[in-house]
């Protein structure tokens, strides 16, 4: 009789138990509470990441100006060049920490809004779109926005299940802070509480104000993990990281600028240029694009500097393997992963004792960003000749 009183309390204790971790588990689940300043939706519909990544820092300054919640959207990975060539939707904190983001501003992840929030407040049949009068300009009827017209747009909605019922248009605005009274009187939350836009409210590139909200785009812990892994594994330190930005599409690209149709900010430019376009610097053909000539003068240059041992290749299309390895006659190892997920090398460039980017390449400008915060030393190709020495002077 005693025994079967044991079993019972102990089970009941176990039971307690269960009851007690399953609960805290649904309260940290369903903790979202509506916040009544509203939220602001986007699409990253514009460029592939280093562009998207500009373009959320842009975003969380604005969603911050306007002290609403920013849904924040999840990366779009395009595969056009491999089955099934549909775009990948990965959510933020896949490579990056969510949590370090509410350091900066409220943000809540899109999945989530969708999830528990949308539901109840932002329910189908109820959902506004706004846009630039100048964008709806090209829908049939001129009035509604083009939220869901091609690719990446329809796909990007279509992953949530989201119809848009109406728009609402503006203009004579911008997403610049001189607009923040002109946003508030027109779309007090009360009334839209959920600003959702075609792309993002941020320019490209991102402005020089909102560079350093990199400091709170911060890895996660399994991107950590696998990139440095693969650094123990691959590489011995010092090491210098390049990018290489030499693709065909990046070669067209930069003929824009042999042909003089664009000027010294081009693309991710002003991070080396400079952000002023009254004096900024002359944007050359080498910076845009390095011959193998240039690529082999900034590495040796870097490795001796630096004493490397090793060199790690980022590329999006040839890494000059070879050509490299043979400047240090066997005794630098060179490396170049080529990883499925080009945010390994993000991470592999980030951690590097030097840094070697494309100033216009938004790719290497994520890098910079991510290694100002910590301090850490880059350089661009095209623009880091060194000073002459000093019995030369
Ligand atoms: C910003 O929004 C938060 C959350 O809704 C609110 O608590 C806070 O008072 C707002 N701040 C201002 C300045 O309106």
């Amino acid at each position: 009789m005693a025994a079967k009183t044991m079993v019972l309390k102990l089970f009941s204790f176990i039971w307690l138990h269960v009851m007690l971790a399953s609960s805290s588990l649904f309260c940290d689940a369903a903790k979202l509470v509506w916040d009544e300043n509203g939220y602001i939706l986007y699409c990253p519909c514009m460029g592939r990441f280093g562009n998207q990544a500009d373009h959320f820092l842009g975003s969380l300054a604005f969603a911050k100006m306007l002290n609403r919640t920013l849904a924040v959207p999840p990366w779009i990975v395009y595969r056009h060049h491999a089955p099934p060539y549909t775009n990948m939707h990965v959510p933020y904190r896949e490579f990056f920490q969510l949590e370090a983001l509410a350091r900066y501003h409220r943000v809540v992840s899109l999945e989530d809004f969708m999830d528990q929030l949308a539901p109840t407040h932002w329910p189908p049949g109820n959902r506004a779109a706004y846009c630039f009068e100048a964008a709806a300009q090209r829908s049939a009827d001129q009035k509604t926005c083009p939220m869901k017209e091609g690719n990446p747009f329809g796909p990007f909605w279509d992953q949530f299940g989201v119809e848009f019922d109406k728009s609402v248009l503006f203009g004579g605005i911008s997403f610049h802070s001189y607009y923040q009274p002109h946003w508030m009187k027109k779309f007090p939350p009360a009334e839209h509480p959920v600003l959702a836009l075609p792309g993002a409210p941020a320019q490209f590139p991102v402005l020089e104000e909102h560079v350093g909200l990199q400091q709170y785009v911060v890895w996660a812990d399994k991107m950590v993990q696998q990139g440095e892994g693969h650094i123990q594994a691959l590489l011995t330190r010092p090491y210098v990281g390049v990018h290489l930005r030499i693709g065909s599409d990046w070669q067209n690209a930069c003929k824009l600028l042999q042909n003089g149709e664009a000027g010294p900010h081009f693309m991710a430019s002003p991070q080396c240029v400079g952000y002023n376009r009254h004096n900024a610097l002359p944007l050359t053909m080498t910076m845009c694009l390095p011959d193998l000539a240039e690529i082999q003068r900034a590495i040796k240059l870097w490795v001796k500097k630096t004493s490397a041992r090793s060199v790690y290749i980022a590329t999006d299309s040839q890494s000059y393997r070879d050509e490299i390895q043979k400047l240090f006659k066997g005794k630098v190892k060179v490396v170049s992963l080529q990883p499925d997920t080009a945010q390994v090398d993000l991470y592999i460039l980030g951690q590097s004792d030097h840094f070697i980017g494309n100033c216009a390449s938004s790719f290497s400008a994520f890098v910079k960003r991510d290694r100002d915060v910590h301090g850490r030393p880059s350089s661009f190709f095209g623009m880091d000749y060194p000073r002459k020495n000093k019995d030369e002077l």
